[in-house]
């Protein structure tokens, strides 16, 4: 029998959603005992949780997984893992164990509530596990998360994508759309309330489809407000929207729900009609306008963020004008920005008219600068005017804490302001922070 593990160690590549994951399994190593170690070079067991949504991530991952190599050499009686969506495709996941035979653990997203178990096998049988299941098995078993202490947690509202944007392999690697139970997230929320947390941020890659494969069929925003009803929780986030289901419901959730943040992430990805067709996108620039325009009719100080994609196969410079001119006309608060990275197994990937790598660096290059140049315009427009801060962190003599709209604020006070919200009056604009002062009375 192998020793057993003390301590454990996390690395995490990609979204939010991988971040979660993470706490599930810190949660599980938790269960058993077990400490966090400060660093890989201690721990007892290393889990890397990967991402594939772009090469450049798996190049980082495969960069880790040489140096844990060299570890394992020095330390033999390490444990090493690897879960999440890289080993979800089975041919990466047979990858891995050809080229790194020495990891002892090799698993896919829908087997991470498994992880207890086959730890157990690890160390009972010394035998090495590889397992990738199809499809979330067994719902309702939910393994408890260990959160990092602090004001902010991310709470699972459904699961995988049924979306198959062409470029996209998420609907491979994280499965079909399924929701979890209304009565679940809310004891969940309350659950952590109780410990002290404040802000929670619902996740789903596509959370507008919430609900829509349970038996009596609740929408997000009948979600929405029931989790605002929750006594002690001051704001509440969600992520990812897709701009095909904005409901009319869900703009007056976000304009009449007091707790629910004024912001909303919309990747548009392109602004090119047929770009945005060739994507499978399910809506034109028009539509995605017009709904910019009915949000900012209800909720005029909302904050919008996106994500794009430079470089989709077939993109002309006409086609990536039309981003350039959304991202003018919308005037996004930021946006994340992605060079195209064909992956296996999806359409787009075997598309013709792939664009050379110089092409999409350039046009990403522009696309940032105009958008820097727009952020500091947005936020140069707070200047002068008051806004709900909450504070969670401190560096030398500031706090830091983030706006409804998630910008991030920095501000002095004589008084102790972690945890607190406060009313700042923004002083000064940056493109990626705002200083202030915090308004009398509140500190
Ligand atoms: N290449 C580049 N960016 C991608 N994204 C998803 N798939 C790809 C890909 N193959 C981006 C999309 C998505 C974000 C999470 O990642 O913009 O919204
Ligand atoms: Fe990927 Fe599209 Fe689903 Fe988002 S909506 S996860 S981009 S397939």
């Amino acid at each position: 029998m192998t020793i057993k593990p003390r301590t454990y160690f996390v690395r995490t590549y990609g979204c939010q959603m991988n971040e979660r994951d993470s706490e599930t399994i810190a949660g599980i190593f938790s269960a058993r005992g077990m400490k966090p170690a400060d660093s890989m070079d201690t721990a007892d067991i290393v889990m890397v949780n990967t991402c594939t949504v772009r090469d450049k991530a798996e190049q980082k991952v495969f960069g880790l997984l040489g140096k844990l190599r060299e570890l394992k050499e020095k330390r033999p009686d390490m444990l090493l893992g690897i879960c999440g969506c890289m080993p979800q495709q089975q041919q990466v996941a047979k990858r891995i164990r050809s080229r790194f035979p020495f990891m002892d653990i090799i698993i896919g997203t829908h087997n991470l509530q498994q992880l207890d178990t086959y730890l157990e096998q690890v160390l009972m049988e010394r035998k090495q596990i590889l397992e990738v299941w199809e499809e979330r098995q067994q719902q309702e078993l939910y393994a408890p998360a260990r959160r990092s202490a602090g004001l902010k947690a991310f709470v699972n509202i459904n699961w995988g994508c049924n979306n198959f944007c062409t470029y996209c392999i998420v609907p491979f690697v994280r499965g079909r759309e399924k929701s979890r139970s209304q009565a679940d997230i809310i004891a969940e929320i309350e659950g952590l309330v109780n410990e002290g947390y404040r802000e929670v941020t619902l996740l789903g890659q596509n959370v507008n489809s919430y609900g829509k494969d349970l038996p009596d069929k609740p929408d997000f925003a009948e979600l929405l407000a029931a989790v605002n009803q929750i006594g002690g929780l001051w704001r509440i986030r969600f992520m990812t929207s897709h701009p095909r289901d904005v409901s009319a419901r869900l703009i007056d959730a976000i304009a009449g729900l007091d707790k629910v943040c004024k912001h909303l992430h919309l990747p548009i990805q392109a602004g090119s009609d047929r770009i945005l067709a060739e994507m499978n996108r399910g809506y034109t620039q028009e539509h995605y306008l017009l709904l910019v325009e009915q949000i900012r009719a209800k909720v005029p100080d909302i904050a919008l963020t996106t994500d794009i994609i430079v470089g989709f196969p077939g993109e002309t410079e006409a086609d990536f004008a039309e981003t350039m001119a959304v991202l003018r006309q919308v005037e996004f608060d930021s946006a994340f920005t992605f060079m195209y990275s064909p992956r296996k197994g999806t359409p787009a990937a075997g598309m013709e008219a792939q664009v050379e790598t110089a092409v999409k660096r350039e046009r990403l290059q522009k696309l940032i600068a105009l958008q820097n140049e727009i952020s500091l315009k947005r936020n140069r427009a707070l200047i002068g005017q008051t806004v709900n801060v909450l504070f969670e962190d401190k560096t030398e003599a500031m706090f830091k804490g983030r706006t409804e709209g998630n910008k991030l604020v920095f501000a002095a006070s004589a008084n102790n302001l972690l945890g607190k919200q406060a009313q700042v009056t923004i002083t000064e604009a940056k493109t990626w922070n705002l200083v202030g002062q915090v308004m009398d009375g509140n500190d």
